[in-house]
């Protein structure tokens, strides 16, 4: 028993460090690690982690405006999603989407203790945000495109769901080793992620190139639809 509890607090404060060095997990192991809610929020909130996601640079190169409505996919433990909420205003709201219990319950602890009025949490399924059409503004997805498995169906509702002139803000890992992110193989290109994205019918509006080891694209939606 004792050696039992040993491994497992071994387990949840060594997981941090371990995931830092993504290149050595394979994606079984990162998948485990995925598991682990409560190592994976410390991973997600750890400061070192600002050194090279530079979240105030992100919010900054979003020019955020008073009212508008996002929906933060994957937002994990709210660390985008709090920060777009400041951005936004009373009268704006953040959507705040996750698949995993433990990211929803994580994030309405900090609503209720922070007393946050302008984000909302949604469990939603793998494969639907579960938002109402033509109502978001902006879809901000963080280190989550490559989570998704059937992206062609999200990229169909998520069209159906953005108000005109809407936007889809894409950040994800560069397809390279990196000190940090997930493996390789877990990776998508900014060239197949643009080309995807061309298919159903957004085209690129702009790329900001300051993030390190990930591509920062906005899309909007193509007058005319898809190819
Ligand atoms: C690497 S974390 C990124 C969290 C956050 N975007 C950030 O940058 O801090 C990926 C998150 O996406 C969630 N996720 C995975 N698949 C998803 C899906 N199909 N729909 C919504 N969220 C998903 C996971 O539960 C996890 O919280």
């Amino acid at each position: 028993m004792k050696i039992l509890l040993v491994s497992a607090a071994l387990l949840f404060f060594t997981a941090p460090a371990l995931a830092q060095q993504t290149p050595k997990l394979s994606a079984e192991e990162m998948h485990r690690f995925h598991q682990n809610s409560k190592a994976y929020i410390v991973f997600l909130e750890d400061p070192k982690r600002d050194e090279y996601q530079k979240p105030h640079e992100v919010i900054m190169a979003l020019d955020l405006k008073e009212g508008e409505r996002i929906a933060d996919i994957g937002a994990g433990s709210g660390y985008f999603a709090f920060r777009l909420a400041r951005h936004v205003g009373e009268t704006g709201r953040v959507f705040a989407v996750d698949i995993s219990p433990d990211m929803i319950l994580h994030m309405n602890r900090a609503i209720r203790d922070m007393g946050i009025r302008n984000v909302t949490t949604i469990l939603a399924p793998p494969d639907d945000p579960l938002l109402a059409d033509n109502s978001i503004d902006r879809f901000f997805i963080c280190d989550t495109w490559h989570h998704i498995e059937n992206q062609t169906k999200y990229l169909e509702l998520m069209k159906k769901m953005l108000k005109p002139s809407g936007q889809v803000i894409m950040i994800d890992f560069q397809k390279r080793e990196l000190p940090v992110g997930p493996p390789l193989e877990m990776k998508i290109t900014k060239e197949d992620l643009t080309g995807q994205m061309r298919a159903a019918g957004f085209e690129l509006l702009k790329e900001h190139t300051f993030l390190p080891y990930q591509y920062f694209l906005v899309f909007t939606a193509k007058v005319g639809g898809s190819e």
